[in-house]
């Protein structure tokens, strides 16, 4: 017995030996067959269409472009777009790859993409623009604007604790056992649900004498629902953060698309917006146990890599405040929050389709505080309210990211520290899950998006190791092209 497991064995040690070779060689968003035993490849070649050279300097911002374009060759990215403005003006603006891991299906500029928490960069814009009509103030408790929440030891949360997440309301109890996305289109039970919530600062193993210092959570999930209920009873129509977007910023900027719900069309779900495609489990298990110095070895692993970030292993401890946090009992898991499902009623925290075109081109007016570059459109927001969103940040500890960033007022991370690359760089704006990243760098007047349909590990919370490698190389473009 024993020897005939052995000569099966032998048997299948080439065969093992070849899988384990190609699979180590061939990158991670690749079909399964071609990746372990090179097997259906499609060998098709990368399709790439949009704005690629800047006609005032084509040289300037290859390299980003050349970088872009080297995660495609080896299989780290699969489809998606990057964008990115200068002045106002797009000197990068391409889309490129596939929608299927067999290469088959073209990425093209009609593709949109669900880039999660990217979407929340959106939100502290449309909430600032409320903010600049005088109908929301940062500092103002949201009890005012929504008497109900006052429950429940909620009763002093202001609305800037909500955009910091600091609101106390990073997760929801299941107290009735009906959370679910259908409980999400009954408004009024969903309402009621979320005003009843106890606030979450910090029961448990806490000290009771820190339940009322500031803390923060990552409210992954939930800042957006909370700040949909609010929007909807301060705007004189009753709209809420998708109609808002579709209202006032797609009609001011025509060539933007920003979806939080439903798209345009019923067929659109199928036709435009691109599936994600999860880092392979096999994969994730070898970056979380194969020890790093072997991960990053020059022959047998990728030198540079950058080790998980340590929200990784938290994700998978039920009881842990980032479990609690980032999965909901209808959603245990990142595909979860991709199914018509999840989109039919908007969750702003996570339900954003869109491209990067749209979000650099939001980025660049940001980076110029908010201020139209084009005569015949309008301003994104007044410069005074740019100054009072922007210029106040608080530094915490996150139980849920276990980051420290400095987030202002206005819900973005503001930080001279964002990548050790970029130099000191300010940088604002925020990142979501998989890579997207969505920021914008006023001191070179430089917006940028870079969205993937290839989730990547969780190197790093805000953007990725490919989203923020791109950005370094943009700086130093930027920079050269400045003279500085
Ligand atoms: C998309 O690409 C097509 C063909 O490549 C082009 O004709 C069209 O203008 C592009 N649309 C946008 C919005 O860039
Ligand atoms: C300025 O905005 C208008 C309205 O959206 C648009 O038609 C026009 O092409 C824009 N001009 C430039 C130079 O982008």
């Amino acid at each position: 017995m024993a020897a005939g497991l052995l000569s099966v064995f032998v048997w299948l040690l080439p065969l093992l030996l070849s899988t384990v070779f190609f699979y180590s060689r061939r990158g991670p968003f690749l079909d399964p067959l071609c990746s372990y035993l090179s097997w259906n490849c499609a060998n098709q070649p990368l399709v790439i269409s949009g704005l690629t050279t800047t006609p005032t300097d084509p040289v300037l911002y290859g390299p980003v472009l050349q970088q872009y374009l080297h995660k495609f060759a080896v299989n780290e990215d699969l489809g998606g777009s990057l964008a990115v403005f200068v002045d106002g003006e797009p000197v990068i603006d391409v889309f490129a790859g596939f929608k299927d891991l067999r290469h088959t299906i073209i990425y093209d500029n009609r593709t949109l993409n669900q880039v999660y928490s990217s979407g929340k960069v959106l939100e502290g814009i449309l909430i600032a623009r409320l903010v600049d009509k005088g109908l929301l103030d940062y500092e103002e408790k949201i009890s005012t604007y929504w008497p109900e929440f006052a429950q429940n030891g909620k009763e002093n949360v202001r609305l800037k604790d909500l955009m910091m997440h600091q609101a106390g309301v990073q997760y929801l109890d299941d107290d009735k056992g009906d959370l679910s996305w259908a409980l999400l289109r009954d408004r009024t039970r969903w309402s009621a649900h979320l005003a009843r919530q106890k606030h979450h600062f910090f029961s448990g193993s806490e000290p009771s004498d820190k339940q009322q210092l500031p803390q923060r959570a990552y409210h992954a999930v939930t800042r957006g629902w909370y700040l949909d209920e609010i929007v909807r009873r301060v705007d004189p129509q009753g709209r809420d953060l998708d109609q808002l977007a579709r209202d006032e910023l797609m009609a001011a900027y025509p060539d933007v698309e920003l979806y939080y719900g439903a798209l345009p069309n019923a067929a659109d779900w199928d036709d435009r917006l691109t599936p994600m495609h999860d880092y392979p489990v096999l994969r994730l298990l070898g970056r979380l146990f194969i020890p790093h110095a072997l991960q990053t070895h020059a022959y047998l692993g990728t030198p540079g890599l950058a080790p998980l970030h340590k929200i990784s292993s938290r994700l998978f401890q039920t009881k842990s405040q980032t479990f609690k946090s980032l999965a909901l009992p209808m959603a245990r898991r990142a595909r979860d929050f991709r199914t018509k499902d999840a989109h039919h009623v908007p969750s702003t925290s996570f339900s954003l389709k869109t491209n990067a075109h749209s979000l650099a081109r939001l980025m660049s007016m940001m980076a110029n505080q908010g201020a139209s570059y084009n005569s015949s459109e309008p301003n994104l927001i007044s410069q005074a309210t740019y100054e009072r969103a922007t210029h106040h940040t608080v530094e915490l500890e996150d139980h849920v990211t276990l980051d420290k960033h400095p987030i202002s007022h206005g819900g973005w991370i503001r930080t001279r520290n964002f990548f050790p690359d970029l130099e000191g760089v300010l940088v604002q704006g925020w990142g979501g899950a998989g890579g997207s990243l969505t920021v914008w760098l006023e001191e070179l007047k430089m917006g940028f998006c870079y969205v993937t349909n290839a989730m990547g590990v969780v190197d790093f919370t805000l953007g990725d190791g490919r989203a923020k490698k791109l950005l370094v190389l943009a700086v130093q473009a930027r920079k050269q092209q400045l003279g500085l």
